[in-house]
């Protein structure tokens, strides 16, 4: 599958403007994990795949996400067994796949992060710009900020890659100032 193959087949299935920006933001950040972590070419382009297919039936499919995708969609593609592999561990409680692979672990990382991210990019004048990691972590400790999005899957994401969470949030904050 190429870039924009994958990029039509995300289209196809997702209209909203926001899923597909989310889909794009966990892209972006697994592309980037990829490179800091030394991955090759071939190697980071799943990576990217992953962010990009993760939450591909979520709009049409909400009940059934991921388990729709991973057994109506995705084996008509020819995705790598560890791209479908990380989807089906982003969402532990409806596949029963616990993250342990580096992709499924970086991929796991990178979703609720990202969308928490971008909620609170939305509420400062310049974006991602000089976003610090407190920034963040103020607006984590803001029950009512964002609500829907799990704070502890954001915990456990940063506990997965063996990673401070601060340097986690700074990493993404330098790599979506850029990229988005
Ligand atoms: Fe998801
Ligand atoms: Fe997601």
């Amino acid at each position: 599958m190429t870039i924009d193959e994958a990029r039509s087949l995300l289209h196809e299935w997702i209209e909203a403007e926001s899923l597909r920006h989310h889909c794009e933001m966990v892209s972006v950040a697994m592309t980037a994990y990829a490179e800091k972590l030394g991955k090759d070419e071939a190697e980071a382009f799943d990576w990217k795949l992953a962010g990009l297919l993760h939450d591909l039936d979520w709009e049409k499919e909400p009940d059934a996400h991921p388990n729709h995708a991973l057994d109506h969609v995705f084996p008509k593609t020819d995705l790598s067994e560890s791209v479908t592999e990380a989807i089906r561990a982003h969402a532990p409680e409806r596949t029963g796949k616990q993250p342990e692979t580096e992709i499924e672990r970086y991929l796991y990382a990178c979703d609720e992060l990202s969308g928490f991210m971008h909620a609170v990019s939305l509420m400062r004048p310049d974006g991602f710009g000089g976003m610090k990691a407190k920034s963040v972590t103020k607006k984590l400790k803001d029950k009512k900020f964002a609500a829907n999005v799990s704070r502890e899957d954001i915990k456990r994401g940063a506990e997965l890659i063996d990673t401070e969470l601060n340097e986690h949030i700074l990493f993404l904050a330098g790599v979506f100032e850029k990229n988005t």
